[in-house]
């Protein structure tokens, strides 16, 4: 009882952070819900629980990790980030932060893309994304859009009466 929203986010990102093991390379997500794990994993970083950890970056926001890129290391162990629609299959709608181009780039080279959310982003979900994706792709001179499909391994629901994770 009592929860806020940002603490639902918190508690998503706090599960997702569980998965991190020193020496990983992580893949670094935007926006209030990755920064509740960014900040977790500085912590722990410093703090000792965790070593040998580098990120790459898809925002200015990296609570004090360590960073690398892509041509540095062209896999990636995890990468963690929220979204703003997830739907029952595990594709997302993302971008409202603005990073969307970042995010696909590092997140299609990570073996496992954690999505963390708070419940309010199981609501209102669009259509097939597929189909508006496949709609979109065929205008000439989009190049790119915020649906990430087939690109989550899992995702991390925080609700008020507890945690869900939907898996493939
Ligand atoms: C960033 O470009 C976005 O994809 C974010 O991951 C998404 O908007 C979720 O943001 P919040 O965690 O702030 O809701």
């Amino acid at each position: 009882a009592g929860q806020s929203q940002d603490d639902l986010k918190r508690i998503a990102a706090l599960c997702a952070v569980e998965l991190v093991r020193s020496g990983m390379v992580l893949g670094l997500g935007t926006g209030s819900t990755a920064a509740h794990a960014l900040d977790r994993i500085g912590d722990l970083l410093r703090g000792g629980d965790l070593r040998d950890i580098v990120g790459i970056p898809t925002s200015e926001w990296a609570a004090g990790i360590p960073l690398t890129d892509l041509a540095a290391h062209p896999v990636v162990a995890l990468s963690i980030d929220g979204a703003d629609e997830v739907d029952p299959t595990l594709n997302l709608v993302k971008g409202r932060g603005g990073s969307l181009l970042r995010e696909k780039m590092v997140e299609g080279a990570s073996r496992r893309f954690v999505v963390i959310v708070d419940d309010s982003k199981l609501d209102g979900i669009h259509g097939d994304l597929q189909a508006i994706s496949d709609d979109l792709l065929r205008i000439t001179g989009v190049v790119e859009h915020g649906m990430f499909l087939g690109l989550a391994t899992s995702v991390i629901v925080a609700r008020k009466d507890g945690v869900v994770l939907m898996d493939k």
